[in-house]
Order: structure tokens, then sequence, then C-alpha cells
């Protein structure tokens, strides 16, 4: 193994009285600036500057990870692995257009910059990358494992999922075919019935049972002893799953979901029974599948273990364009009519997906994209007014993994015009979800270690266990109960930037550059 236990090495450190640095700990006192708005009897509001002070403390000693993924012999997990490992390598190939070298581009982790500051004397813009913000655990260090339904070692898997060049394949075919997925846990009403030729690596029975839950919790704690590692963090990139049914005393509550799993109710997914083992050993789990794998019982029991969850469903291509362009078009104050989305897709996922069940779950998760973006601009839409928004998904194998996303963006402009704007979107699926499985990894085991009190209180503690700082890589992103969703792709980095930036005692990124403006 390369990894070596890191001491911190920052890129800078933060001059300011609030903020003290350990060998242990970065703590910062801050102040969380809002608006408190109040409406009056005569229907004004009145707008109140607020202020809350937080101390934020950061645990500085970056752990030795592992990431199990659910679905490891997939295109996601094998692709993400053969990343993983060529860059760990540092390796090059040959391709038609040249050599190429590994990197995690896509990643808003380890590709993007944040901006720091100005630099005093030139007055320059200074940019760090998003990676050295605060201590994280570089992907390189991860350790990788997980399950598979299929008992394909990963570097045939890989070859299955035809997605990197042969060049990159050969370098790293040895140390993949070592590695062999766990069996896992099959209840075939779940996935689609095609699907069901690559099921030869599974756990005995069919539907939910506590025995289940022990094995899963036995595996993670095995991968954990035998790598030596510190913190495990699951990963669901397993196939699509139907919706579970929603049934009052059996997955609305903690305790009625664990009785169900005890009593073997066929409502219980798969991807649920993770969940519940991870919940239960505190180890963090996040949903890439649109699924509703956090039923009502396994968000209550994650907040009664405090355990980490996040989901659902990958932001990769259609919905990440979606998701900026609403935005803009919304915030420019155009008036988005309609949204035409095609996809065709040649993969496994695509498979799974032309089963109308396992479609419905993309389909619900793919629709509620631009609804907080349409409420929040009451100039141009009425209440409960939406634009057109229909989503299609065809199976095409000879597409493979060159996944194809055609859009329509239709509106209304000036005095009654329209614009429409068209969108061909074509890229390999599983070179844009490999590096948001990393950035979710990296986040959620940044999130472990985190933790705040507010001024009077005398103890610290974690966020609330649904993350929903993971926002920016996921379609339909889970929020706290109670609490709004936000889909704008902009806010969601906004979020992500400066709750880091606030627990190294640093005002929130704006762009004022009042200093370029008054002299
Ligand atoms: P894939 O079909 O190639 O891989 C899924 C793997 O999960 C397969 O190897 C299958 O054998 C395995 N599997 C199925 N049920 C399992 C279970 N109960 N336990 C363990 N393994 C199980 O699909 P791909 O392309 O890797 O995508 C994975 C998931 O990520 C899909 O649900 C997809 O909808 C979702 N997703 C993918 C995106 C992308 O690739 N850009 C974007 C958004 C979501």
């Amino acid at each position: 193994s390369t990894y070596e236990a890191q001491t911190p090495k920052d890129l800078f450190t933060v001059n300011s009285p609030n903020v003290k640095y350990s060998d242990d700990h970065i703590e910062s006192k801050y102040v969380y600036r809002t608006t408190a708005v109040t409406k009056g009897p005569n229907g004004k509001y009145t707008a109140s500057p607020k202020e809350t002070t937080y101390d934020f403390k950061v645990d500085r000693k970056v752990p030795k990870v592992g990431m199990m993924l659910v679905g490891w012999g997939g295109n996601n997990g094998s692709t993400v692995t053969a990343g993983i490992l060529a860059n760990r390598r540092g390796l090059t190939w040959e391709t038609r257009e040249g050599p190429r070298a590994s990197n995690y581009y896509g990643s808003v982790i380890m590709g993007s910059t944040i901006k720091l500051g100005t630099e005093v004397e030139t007055g320059e813009e200074i940019n760090v990358p998003f990676h050295d913000v605060l201590p994280m655990v570089h992907p390189n260090d991860i350790v990788i494992g997980g399950w598979d339904i299929s008992s394909m070692n990963i570097a045939a898997a890989m070859d299955r999922a035809q997605v990197l060049e042969p060049t990159l394949k050969a370098q790293v075919y040895k140390e993949m075919a070592s590695m062999k997925p766990l069996p896992s846990i099959y209840y075939p009403d779940f996935i689609a019935a095609n699907q069901e030729d690559r099921a030869d690596n599974v756990l005995p029975g069919s539907k939910a049972c506590m025995a289940h839950v022990e094995q899963i919790r036995t595996d993670m704690k095995n991968f954990k002893t035998e790598n030596s590692l510190d913190k495990v963090i699951v990963l669901w990139t397993a196939n699509t799953e139907r919706y579970a049914d929603i049934i009052p005393g059996v997955n609305d509550t903690a305790e009625n979901l664990l009785k169900a799993i005890e009593q073997g109710h066929e409502e219980v997914s798969p991807s649920t029974v993770f969940s519940v083992a991870c919940i239960l050993d505190n180890v963090p789990f996040i949903n890439g599948s649109p699924q509703n794998t956090f039923v009502p019982g396994a968000i209550k029991l994650a907040e009664k273990y405090g355990s980490f969850i996040g989901g659902d469903d990958f932001k990769s291509g259609q919905t990440k364009m979606k998701s900026a362009l609403v935005d803009f078009l919304i915030t420019a104050g155009i008036k988005l009519t309609s949204i035409a989305s095609y996809n065709h897709l040649g993969n496994n996922d695509g498979k799974n997906l032309s089963s109308q069940k396992q479609f419905r779950s993309k389909e619900i998760s793919k629709s509620n994209v631009v609804d907080d973006m349409v409420a929040a601009n009451s100039v141009l839409y009425k209440k409960d007014e939406h634009p057109d928004h229909t989503v299609v998904i065809k199976y095409m194998p000879a597409v493979g993994d060159n996944k194809r996303a055609l859009d329509e963006y239709y509106a209304e402009i000036f005095m009654g015009g329209h614009q429409t704007i068209s969108i061909f979107n074509v890229c390999e699926d599983s070179l844009l979800a490999s590096p948001l499985i990393i950035d979710l990894v990296l986040v959620a085991e940044m999130m472990t270690r985190i933790s705040w009190k507010t001024e009077s209180a005398a103890e610290y503690k974690g966020f609330h266990s649904v993350l929903s700082i993971l926002s920016y890589m996921l379609k339909a992103p889970l929020t706290p109960p109670g609490t709004p969703v936000v889909n704008a792709l902009a806010k969601q980095r906004s979020a992500l930037t400066n709750i880091f930036r606030a627990c190294i005692g640093l005002q929130p990124e704006s762009d004022m550059t009042l200093e370029h403006k008054l002299f």
C-alpha cells in the first residue's frame, strides 16, 4: 500500500483571532449572517439582519479510509476502481490521439479551485485547489472493496463495461483481477427481470432478514480489519431498484422498519437493508441510484444513531446541465415554458431501466429538479404554475456507455417572443459518474470530522444525519425532513464551498470585489 499516515500539511493557514490551530484540530468561531423576514398586517415585509455565532471544530488527522461499493462489478464500480489505481500509480497510456495521463477531471474536490482571497501586494486573485481547503483524504489513498450479485472479478467487469482504453486496461488488469466482489443481497422483485442472468453471487434468501443485515455488518468489519482502516464509507452504485411502497407499520418508523426486516416483509429493498446495516454501525451510506432507499423509517433510524446518509441518484450529465441552465434562464428573467428530455444508452443501466418500474424511479428523480427555481420566481410564474417537463429513456445497445441526452428548452422572451435551446450531450456515462463517487466519499468522510456547537453549548456535535451538503453531486437531493431542497447548481456549490470556508473562519465567497470598484 502507498498509504502513509498523514500529519497536517497545510497549503495555507488562516490568520485570525477567531481561528485556532492545534496538532489535532482547527477551531473557528464563526458569525453566520442571515436575514430574518417578517410579514406585517399590511402585507409588507420587514427584513432584519441576524447573526448567529457557531464554533466549528475540524479533526486534522486524515484517516485511512475504505470505500465499499454496492454494485462494484458494474460500469461505475469497475471504472472508478481502475481510475483510482491508475492515478495512484501515475499511469499514462497510448491512444490514437497520443498519450493520455491519469487525472481526476470531473471531480469538484480534485479538479476545481476556490478563491482564497486577494494578494496584498499585487491585487492578484489567489485560488487554491478545493482539496486543500480542509485536511481531506486523497482518493489515491482510498482502499476499495464491495459487493456485487455478479461474481465476475473487477478486471473482467472492466472489460464487460467497455469504457476504458485497452492500453490503460492492460496496465491495471492484473491488480484488478485479484479483486472479487463479496456476495450480495438479491431480491429479484426490486430490479429488472433482465438482470437475473448476472445474479450468480448472492446470499441465500430472497427477502429481507436480519441475517442479511448482520452479514453486511460482518463484511464491513472484516474489510476494515484486513486493510487496517480507520473508517469505511459505503456507496450504492448497484442497479436502480423499483420504488418501495411506504406502508404504515412497515417502513414508517425506525422500530417498524427493523421489525419488518426481522419478519421478512416483501416491501423492504436490498438497498434499504444495506442502509440499515450501515446506520447500525455508524458507517456513512450514500445512495447513487434514484430509488427511495431512505424510506421514513431509515431516515429516523439514521437520526437515532447519528449516522450519516446521503442521496439520491448521481447527478452526472443531463440533470447537471439542467440544474445549471434552468437556474440561468429563470434568474435571467426568461420564462422557461417547457423542457423535453430524451436519453438513449446501451449499457447495463439502460437495460435495467428498460423495465417500467425501474424507469419510473429514474423518471421521478429526473422530474423535480427545477421546482425550487420555478417556485422562487413569483414574477414569471403564478403560484403552482410549472413549465411542462417530460423525460424519456430508451435502451439502445449499440451506443454502450456512450449515453446520448437530447434536451429542448423552450422559453418565452420579451413581448411574446420565443427562445428554443437545443442540447445534444454525448459522453461516457461512467466517466462522469466515477469522479462523483469520489467526491461523495471525500465530502462524506470530511463531514465525519467536522463538529459544531453554539456558544453557550458545552458539547460539540455533528451535522444532521442527512448530508444535504452532498446535493451538488445528486439529482434528487435528500434533505433533513421538513427542510427545503435546493436544486440550483450554483447554490449547491456555494453551500459546499462556504461551509468549508466557515470551518476555517473565512467569510462566504463574495463576488462583490469592492476592492476593485471603490478606490
Ligand atoms: P451497472 O448496471 O453497470 O452496474 C450495477 C451493478 O450492480 C451490476 O454489476 C449489478 O450486477 C450490480 N447489482 C445489482 N443489484 C445488486 C445488489 N442488490 N447488490 C450488489 N450488486 C448489485 O450500472 P452503472 O452504469 O454502473 O450504474 C449504477 C447505478 O448508478 C444505476 O442505478 C444508475 O442508474 C446509477 N446512476 C448512474 C449514472 C451514470 O453512470 N452516469 C448517473 C446517475 C445514476
